[in-house]
């Protein structure tokens, strides 16, 4: 780096300690908010220091994000993406190439996956051409069983894709068993869940593809952004190409002949000899990151396993604050599972002499925010009620999350006398209806 460049960036880590809002939490007026984007210095110093490079498609420092990440949650392959969206887009799209031969899903084939979740965890099953089967969670974890799943299995089944429900894992080595056992393949939406683990073992490991998104409500954040990981060579080759807009050739931007076999290629009815560069395999996308969004990841890598920690820690103080409350169906881990958790959930017992909405309410009011457990049952969505879809067995416990659940944050920019906040809160509205 140049001494001009040098100076500048130091510049720019005074200015981001000039602009830090000094003021204490005060209690009522300070936003607690559900989630949010933690950047310091060393993130305003990445993102400018990418910008005077001018690198502004896809470079160095994607590609450093990218081998670094896949180092860091044990996968050989993470290719970047422009969300977590994307990223599911293209894991479900991989698995519809020719590349996989019999293993390949068409269209009609089923996918098992959760009614209470995120859409974009589904859509890419409708976009392919696929049919979602939805299954029901369990309250408390918010997570579906192996038994929910393997009941959900029908001659069409070829597939699962859910997600580790805010940051708490499913039971992923039984299920990855029980996608080995039926041939089927497994998707780990990992969006919002990095950094917990399994049996020892880190989600995201389990299944034959993993993602993960950036957006700054999660773990890590590049402003957009999101990733797809795999160990398998084939997926990875098939994910890359669909990202980058059904190509065949893997060169990175700014390479050439990388195959030594540019002009060595005879595909599909093209003249021998073809650009490579420009021979496309799949049907595919442009759903690529940019170096600022690599640069940005790389610097948050750094900070991952703090936040992380300090995400287990506002959990922790909730749930034991919470503990021993009447009416609140309390979050729990799932068994042999240590979650780097995404929010804290809880549901309003039916029966409870208040209602969601009035506790909701009470804790906006105080400026402690709330979200709702992503959609609830999907399947009441107007988006759904037309689309082909079955569901397996009754959806109860999702139609209580959509009508009874919300969840509350525990990023890393919550201090312990935020959480404490909320505690106090919470067991004050709960004890003034009781
Ligand atoms: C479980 C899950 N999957 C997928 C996504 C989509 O990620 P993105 O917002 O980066 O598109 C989210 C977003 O919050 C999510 O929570």
């Amino acid at each position: 780096m140049n001494e001009r460049a040098a100076h500048i960036l130091d510049e720019v880590r005074k200015y981001h300690q000039d602009v830090q809002d000094g003021g204490g939490f005060v209690p009522g007026v300070t936003e607690i908010w559900p989630s949010g984007a933690v950047l310091d210095e060393e993130d305003r110093a990445a993102l400018v220091e990418a910008a005077l490079d001018m690198r502004i498609a896809a470079g160095r420092s994607s590609r450093r994000f990218e081998s670094a990440f896949a180092r860091r949650m044990k996968r050989r392959k993470a290719h970047l993406t422009n969300s977590g969206s994307s990223a599911n887009l293209l894991a479900v799209s991989s698995l519809t190439s020719p590349l996989l031969g019999d293993r390949r899903l068409r269209p009609g084939d089923e996918v098992l996956t959760v009614a209470a979740g995120f859409p974009t965890t589904v859509n890419p099953i409708l976009q392919n051409g696929l049919v979602p089967v939805f299954v029901d969670v369990e309250l408390r974890t918010y997570n579906t069983t192996v038994e929910r799943l393997e009941r959900a299995i029908g001659p069409r089944t070829r597939a699962i894709i859910m997600a580790h429900t805010l940051g708490n894992p499913f039971e992923a080595a039984e299920v990855a068993r029980l996608a080995e056992d039926h041939d089927l393949l497994l998707i780990e939406d990992t969006c919002d869940a990095v950094g917990s683990t399994y049996d020892g073992r880190p989600a995201g490991t389990f299944g034959d593809l993993a993602t993960v998104s950036f957006y700054p409500a999660h773990h890590l954040t590049t402003g957009e952004g999101g990733c797809v990981l795999t160990s398998n060579l084939v997926l990875a080759r098939i994910v890359e190409s669909l990202r980058d807009w059904g190509r065949d050739c893997w060169c990175e931007p700014g390479e050439n002949d990388t195959c030594h076999k540019r002009f060595g290629y005879q595909m599909g009815t093209l003249p021998a000899g073809y650009d490579h560069k420009y021979i496309f395999s799949h049907v595919g996308y442009n759903l690529k990151a940019t170096d600022l969004q690599g640069a940005l990841g790389l610097s948050q890598l750094d900070k991952l396993d703090h936040f992380c920690s300090v995400r287990r820690r506002n959990w922790r103080l909730l749930r034991e604050g919470l503990d021993g409350l009447p009416w609140l169906v309390l979050p729990e881990a799932t068994p042999r599972s240590d979650p780097s958790w995404f929010g804290f959930a809880l549901t309003v017992d039916p029966e409870a002499p208040f209602s969601r909405a009035a506790l909701v309410d009470f804790l906006e009011s105080r400026r402690i925010g709330t979200r709702r457990l992503f959609a609830g049952n999907l399947t009441r969505h107007p988006a759904y009620i037309d689309q082909p879809h079955r569901v397996s067995g009754e959806l109860t416990n999702s139609d209580t999350i959509t009508e009874q659940t919300f969840w509350i944050g525990v990023y890393p920019a919550l201090t312990e006398e935020m959480i404490d906040y909320v505690v106090a809160s919470i067991a004050e509205f709960v004890r003034s209806h009781g």
